[in-house]
Formats: C-alpha cells, structure tokens, sequence
C-alpha cells in the first residue's frame, strides 16, 4: 500500500484511560506523560448509542485538574448537544460526537466551537465516508473508528485501513488541517499499518494501560518519531 504522509501534524499519541486502573489514574496518567503522550482521550459512554455506561463530566474534570496534557473528549451518546456545554465547562481540549447519534451535526459543531473547542465528528464502521464528506470542511478532526464503538480491547477491523486511506485523501482534498484520528484495537500488531495511511493522532487503550504505561507511551511515540523520520526521507528521496 502506498504511503500517504504529509507532515501537516506530528503524530500523536492519546491513550484512552477506559483501559487504565481507575485506582490511580492521576499517577496512570502521568506515567503516559512521561512516556511522550499528549492526548488523554476520555470515553464517553450512555448506555443507549452504546452498550456500556463508563465516565462523565467528573471524571473529565478530575482529568483537567491533574494534568496538563490535551483531553480528547468521545462522546459515544445519543443526542450529543445536550452535553457540549458540560464538556466544555470540565476542562475538554477536543469533543468528538458521533455522526450517527445527532440529528442535525451543524448544530453540535457549532456549540463545540462557541466553546472555543475543536470538534471532531467520528463515524462507525459501517458508516460510509460519504455520509461524513459534507462536515469535513467545518471540523478539526475525523474519527474513523475501527472497532464498533462500546468496549475497549476489541479486534482491529481490517477493512479499517482501506477506510483510513480513503478518510485521509477526502481531509487532502477538502481540508488538510483536519486531523485524523483512528480508535479500537490500535496496538503492538497493527500500529504500523495504521500509520501508513495517515492517521495522526493513535487511540491506545488496552495497548498502552494494559501494562506498563509509560514504557509502553514511550515505546510508540518512538516508532512515531521514527516512521515520520523515514518518510521524510523517503519523501527527500523522491524529490
Ligand atoms: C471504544 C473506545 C476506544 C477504546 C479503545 O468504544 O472508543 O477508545 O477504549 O481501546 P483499545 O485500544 O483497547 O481498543
Ligand atoms: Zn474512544
């Protein structure tokens, strides 16, 4: 497959805390600060868009007051507006909403961005690129996810890829600042492959919490710096 890197971002690492111990969060967190994270991504689940039910507006204020890092909102819930000004208020750098959960996207990008927030717009694996294309122009990022979204430690869809490289030439064609992000089963096993299609910003939850946070934080955001490396270089080999 063709490598599709353009520099426009660092690569980026945003572990998901659903996988850390809850126990000692603060300490988790930093662990992954230490090891050149600098997203927390913060799931966030009603138990209606989504199976599950996990965290809320405390925890993502607890978050903000114990960390400096970028906190990357997911908001896996029906009728997403409802709670972009909670979001906002606990400390959010990025809130993400589902296209599938909102009745009219414009209007949940536009709260987002009275907040001063970037908003990212996220579609399941089903979901067609083609139904996002008409909001890329308006957000910061796109969400490609490549698990159904709902638990962590989930299998990497293959089909994930071919989505990512397609996500990647519609963001070039339309708005190359938007920044595009992939979430489920990002890990040891499929992390390079994620990064030839040129997502910039890596959710890892099981990956990253499940053992050894900052080594393993400093294990991938070392393979980032190396894989931006070589394709500088391969890009100055082409010029
Ligand atoms: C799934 C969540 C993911 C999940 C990722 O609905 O959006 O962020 O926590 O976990 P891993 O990396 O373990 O698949
Ligand atoms: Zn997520």
């Amino acid at each position: 497959m063709p490598r599709r890197i353009r520099g426009f971002f660092m690569i980026e690492l945003a572990p998901s805390i659903l996988a850390a111990n809850f126990a000692c969060l603060g300490d988790q967190i930093a662990a992954t600060e230490r090891g050149g994270a600098t997203w927390v991504h913060i799931d966030v689940m009603d138990g209606l868009f989504v199976p599950s039910i996990s965290l809320g507006v405390p925890v993502v204020k607890s978050v903000r007051a114990c960390t400096g890092l970028k906190l990357d909102v997911h908001l896996m819930i029906v009728d997403p507006i409802r709670y972009i000004g909670a979001f906002a208020d606990a400390g959010a750098d990025n809130i993400t909403f589902h296209l599938e959960a909102a009745d009219d996207p414009d209007a949940v990008i536009s709260a987002i961005h009275e907040r001063g927030l970037s908003a990212g717009i996220s579609v399941k694996p089903g979901t067609p690129l083609s139904e996002v294309r008409p909001y890329i122009s308006k957000v910061e990022l796109l969400l490609v996810m490549s698990v159904e979204p709902g638990f962590g430690g989930q299998k990497y869809i293959p089909e994930s890829t071919a989505k990512l490289v397609l996500a990647r030439a519609m963001i070039d064609e339309i708005k190359p600042s938007v920044r595009l992000e992939v979430d489920g089963g990002v890990g040891n096993s499929t992390v390079t492959e994620v990064l030839g299609t040129g997502a910039d910003l890596l959710v890892m939850g099981t990956a990253v919490y499940g053992h050894h946070p900052e080594v393993r934080s400093r294990h991938f955001t070392e393979l980032f710096r190396k894989f931006e490396f070589s394709a500088d270089a391969e890009r100055s080999d082409q010029q």
